[in-house]
């Protein structure tokens, strides 16, 4: 049906499922970054929901999407925050399974005067989801989003079965490791920053190159994100062409990539061309270095458009 004049377009949104992780995040402020066996006196600790699987899942709703869910957490006070978090951002938690006696994922992050990060996580509860808890979880989904921080094997079951169903899947292949062919085969869209390009591509090179080698490696193609040098989009067997980054100031790095491949794959879910996925990520990432903390930083689908993404 048209739409009336002067009323939005109407936006069809499909279901995106979220298969990751929840970490309580400690952030501890320092002025710089420590030297093996040094000590030093942070400025302040603050603690934030995070994990990148939560991240991408709030920021995907915050950018308009239906997200639903797949994680394990424990029975502890982090995880009774976590339902608090999901049920407050409408986020679907019904994949979402408890575990007694295993600690809610922890991140330990150092954030030091530039806004950059240095982060070590403990994978508690989220190393246990299960492959078969992924798969029951992909009910009527257009699209599903993973990341690294469960297990590799869950992911894989989930996107084999997602891509046998006709569903989109997209990779964001962090924290950067080596991973089973399997998985890429199973990828339609594969997200990267540099250094998980290298560490794929098992060699390093210029970001246009990495992007244009992985592609090859997958259904569709290629993002590759660098900062403030903006991203490269490879399309498999097309030249790469390169997305400039928004300006922003940097309080706070952390969430930025969860935020870009979240509001991404929002877009993709709305129907958008790539390129205009790309655009609404990379504005997003960029909004979400503005503010201390991962998910206070995650930005919503007015602030996204409101910049041009
Ligand atoms: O991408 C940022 C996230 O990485 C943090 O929230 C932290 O929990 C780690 O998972």
């Amino acid at each position: 049906m048209l739409a009336s004049l002067g009323e939005p377009p109407e936006v069809t949104m499909r279901r995106i499922l979220v298969i990751g992780s929840y970490n309580r995040d400690t952030v501890l402020r320092v002025p710089r970054f420590p030297q093996p066996g040094e000590t030093l006196a942070a400025r302040a600790l603050d603690r934030f929901h995070g994990g990148k699987g939560s991240n991408q899942a709030v920021a995907a709703a915050r950018a308009g999407a239906a997200v639903s869910l797949a994680a394990a957490i424990g029975t502890d006070e982090a995880a009774e925050a976590a339902l608090a978090l999901w049920a407050a951002e409408g986020i679907g938690a019904a994949s979402v399974h408890r575990r007694a006696g295993v600690p809610t994922g922890e991140a330990l992050i150092l954030l030091d005067d530039r806004g950059e990060n240095e982060i070590v996580i403990v994978g508690g509860a989220n190393a246990t989801l299960a492959p078969e808890e992924a798969v029951a979880a992909l009910g009527v989904s257009a699209l599903v989003l993973a990341q690294l921080e469960t297990p590799v094997e869950a992911t894989l079951a989930a996107f084999v079965a997602a891509r046998a169903a006709g569903a989109r899947t997209l990779l964001n292949a962090a924290p950067a490791q080596v991973l089973p062919e399997a998985l890429l085969d199973a990828t339609a869209i594969l997200m990267v920053n540099e250094t998980e390009a290298e560490r794929l591509a098992g060699r390093s090179g210029a970001p246009a190159d990495l992007a244009a080698a992985l592609a090859s490696r997958v259904a569709e193609g290629v993002v590759l994100t660098a900062g403030a040098a903006g991203a490269w989009w490879a399309a498999r067997g097309a030249a790469p062409s390169h997305v400039p980054a928004v300006p922003t100031d940097v309080v706070d790095s952390t969430g930025s990539g969860d935020a870009f491949a979240g509001a991404m794959a929002a877009g993709l879910a709305e129907g958008l061309p790539i390129e205009a996925a790309l655009r609404r990520g990379a504005t997003a990432g960029a909004l979400a270095c503005r503010r201390l903390g991962a998910v206070p930083s995650l930005p919503r689908r007015a602030e996204i458009l409101a910049l041009g993404g």
